[in-house]
């Protein structure tokens, strides 16, 4: 492969969604191989001290790297933690030998661009139970279970934690000002989440169980980007009931949390070519103490890792959160 193929690679890579848009990685590519690794720069000391959420985010790069090169009529292979001496060295893409490129391997591919994290409310149109099935296998495929949050006592008791965490994280300032730092209002901001990517209105007051995470805790304006505004005689807007789905694995260390990110990768790409959109719902598992109650309050066995609402967008496209230029987070070496 060469250099320019590689960077065609990364510039599919880092379309993956990450925690605040953080985009805590770099890459290394040589000729036969792309590293990815960890940038503890781009850290979130107080939502995510443990690098969790970041390192999932660097498996849905990896999976979104791999989808790229089978789609370039390569075959990847994807190493996780090939380096016992770097454990930041988070994984590694090695191009294999030339395989034939099916239309479901271009249709991933391609939904790489139009994928993006959606959280206006959702179309009242259930999301097919195949199609629940089928991501529930791929990510089976990569050791990672998917549990449907489907019955009304889970749906209770995980609706209540994502309340119980959201409560905790607005009264926390430290929560509140590292969010802060990530959010833009700069519509060619590189990095962070766009203020017009987030509901300008208190997600509280959405007619929806599933609390969305509030970007803007404390800076809220007048405006709504989701509710229609002024006619007080409209009939009230439907409840969203979406679909929601829990991704664990047995584990809880770097490995399970790269398997999560491939197959939450893996999950975003399948949804998009079917039309469906989704956004995490990730509070309740910032903090130990919701996080350790949900695998008690769900009786899971492992290790929840990822929440995530999906639907029908009821809106065309929504506004591209920005990534920073290939140039600055690929470097090339010669290096076998
Ligand atoms: C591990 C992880 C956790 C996330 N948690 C949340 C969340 O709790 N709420 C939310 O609205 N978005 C969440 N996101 C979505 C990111 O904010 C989003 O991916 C990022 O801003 C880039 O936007 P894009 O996905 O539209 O490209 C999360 C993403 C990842 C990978």
């Amino acid at each position: 492969m060469d250099e320019q193929d590689w960077a065609a690679v990364v510039r599919a890579a880092i379309r993956a969604p990450s925690i605040h848009n953080t985009q805590p990685w770099w890459f290394t590519a040589t000729p036969d191989r792309l590293e990815l690794h960890l940038d503890r720069e781009r850290a979130l000391p107080v939502l995510d001290p443990t690098g969790r959420q970041q390192v999932i985010s660097c498996g849905v790069a990896a999976e979104f790297a791999a989808v790229a090169l089978r789609a370039s009529g390569v075959e990847p292979t994807v190493d996780l933690l090939p380096d016992p001496a770097d454990p930041d060295h988070l994984a590694t893409v090695h191009a294999g030998p030339a395989r034939e490129v099916t239309a479901e391997d271009r249709a991933l591919a391609e939904a790489i661009g139009r994928r993006h994290t959606e959280r206006a409310p959702f179309q009242p149109r259930a999301v097919p139970d195949e199609l629940v099935d089928r991501v529930q296998a791929d990510a089976g495929r990569l050791g990672v279970w998917l549990k449907p949050i489907n019955e009304s006592e889970e749906e209770v008791a995980t609706v209540f934690l994502i309340s119980r965490a959201e409560e905790i994280e607005r009264s926390d300032p430290g929560y509140v000002a590292e969010l802060q730092r990530w959010l833009r209002t700069d519509p060619a901001a590189v990095d962070g989440v766009p203020v017009e990517a987030v509901p300008s209105e208190d997600p509280a007051t959405r007619p929806s169980n599933w609390l969305i995470r509030d970007f803007v805790v404390g800076s809220r304006g007048g405006h709504s980007a989701f509710l229609p505004e002024g006619d007080a005689t409209a009939p009230p807007p439907a409840v969203e009931r979406p679909t929601v789905v829990l991704l664990g694995t047995d584990n809880d260390d770097r490995t399970a949390w790269l398997l999560a990110g491939r197959a939450l990768g893996r999950l975003l790409l399948e949804a998009t070519t079917h039309g469906l959109a989704a956004s995490p719902l990730t509070q309740a598992l910032d903090w130990p103490a919701t996080r350790a109650r949900m695998r008690t309050r769900l009786s899971l066995v492992g290790h929840p890792q990822m929440l995530l609402r999906m639907g029908y967008p009821s809106t065309e496209g929504a506004p591209h959160s920005g990534r920073r230029p290939v140039a600055e987070v690929l470097r090339y070496s010669t290096a076998g």
